[in-house]
């Protein structure tokens, strides 16, 4: 595990959209390896990766020909033209604007009939890819990692998730009220993160300093999933100051 303290939050989204800037421009693909598997985060978080990452396709500096995306999650509940879903926010901030195609792109179905199924089959889809190459993902003010909320198993695969009141609350920012907020979501597990070649977890600003600090310089505990990637050897957190304002 690596911690990486940017000044600015800027700077910390500089840095990541770089990243995967460059590994898509780097990857060669081959028969064995036709595409480069992305997971990706919703969230305010990333929003400025997404913005730097089409600017960079506007530019012609890459192109999603050869990328696969997994979504982390989705709520239960929501179709994908709602505009709370995670699949309208992928589609407005990153997918309408760049070339990947369609049937490259997955995002967890809210409205699958059968929930457990729709799990599984993506957990068999995202092994069919030979798993995810660099997982972002943004961090909960309680630790969570897509939304394996804490006290979930370290061995959890994709699954349905019942939220926290604090993931219902700190959520309800983004609905007319927090009653519309859905109580359960479909995400991927912390295995499914933890398999990743490569973790990135962005966060940014003060709000999220507890959950670093918890994360990074406590002991690894399921009470605090973002701690398992202490044990990951090419997990990295990228912060501003703000965000890492309780670990000097
Ligand atoms: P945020 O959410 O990016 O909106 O802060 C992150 C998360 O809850 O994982």
């Amino acid at each position: 595990m690596k911690v990486l303290i940017f000044k600015t939050k800027e700077e910390a989204c500089n840095w990541t959209a770089d990243k995967l800037i460059s590994a898509i421009k780097d990857f060669q693909p081959s028969a064995e390896k036709p595409f480069l598997v992305l997971g990706l985060p919703t969230g305010s978080t990333p929003i400025d990766v997404y913005k730097r990452l089409v600017a960079a396709y506007k530019a012609g500096q890459i192109s999603f020909k050869n990328v696969v995306t997994f979504n982390m999650d989705e709520y239960v509940g929501l179709s994908a033209e709602h505009d709370q879903s995670y699949h309208y926010f992928m589609n407005e901030n990153l997918f309408n604007h760049i070339d990947i195609p369609q049937n490259q792109i997955h995002i967890l179905d809210g409205l699958a009939k059968n929930p457990t199924e729709e799990c599984h089959l993506y957990e068999e889809k995202i092994a069919s890819f030979g798993g995810i190459d660099i997982q972002l993902g943004g961090i909960g003010e309680n630790g969570h990692l897509a939304f394996n909320e804490p006290g979930t198993s370290f061995d959890s695969v994709t699954h349905v998730q019942q939220l926290t009141q604090n993931t219902i609350e700190v959520n309800s920012r983004f609905f007319e009220k927090k009653e519309d907020v859905p109580q359960k979501a479909l995400t991927i597990g912390l295995k499914t993160i933890f398999n990743a070649k490569e973790v990135i977890v962005l966060a940014l600003g003060r709000k999220k300093a507890e959950a670093m600090y918890q994360s990074t310089r406590m002991a690894v505990s399921e009470n605090c999933p973002a701690s398992l990637m202490q044990n990951h050897t090419k997990s990295i957190f990228v912060i501003d100051e703000e965000a890492g304002s309780k670990l000097s």
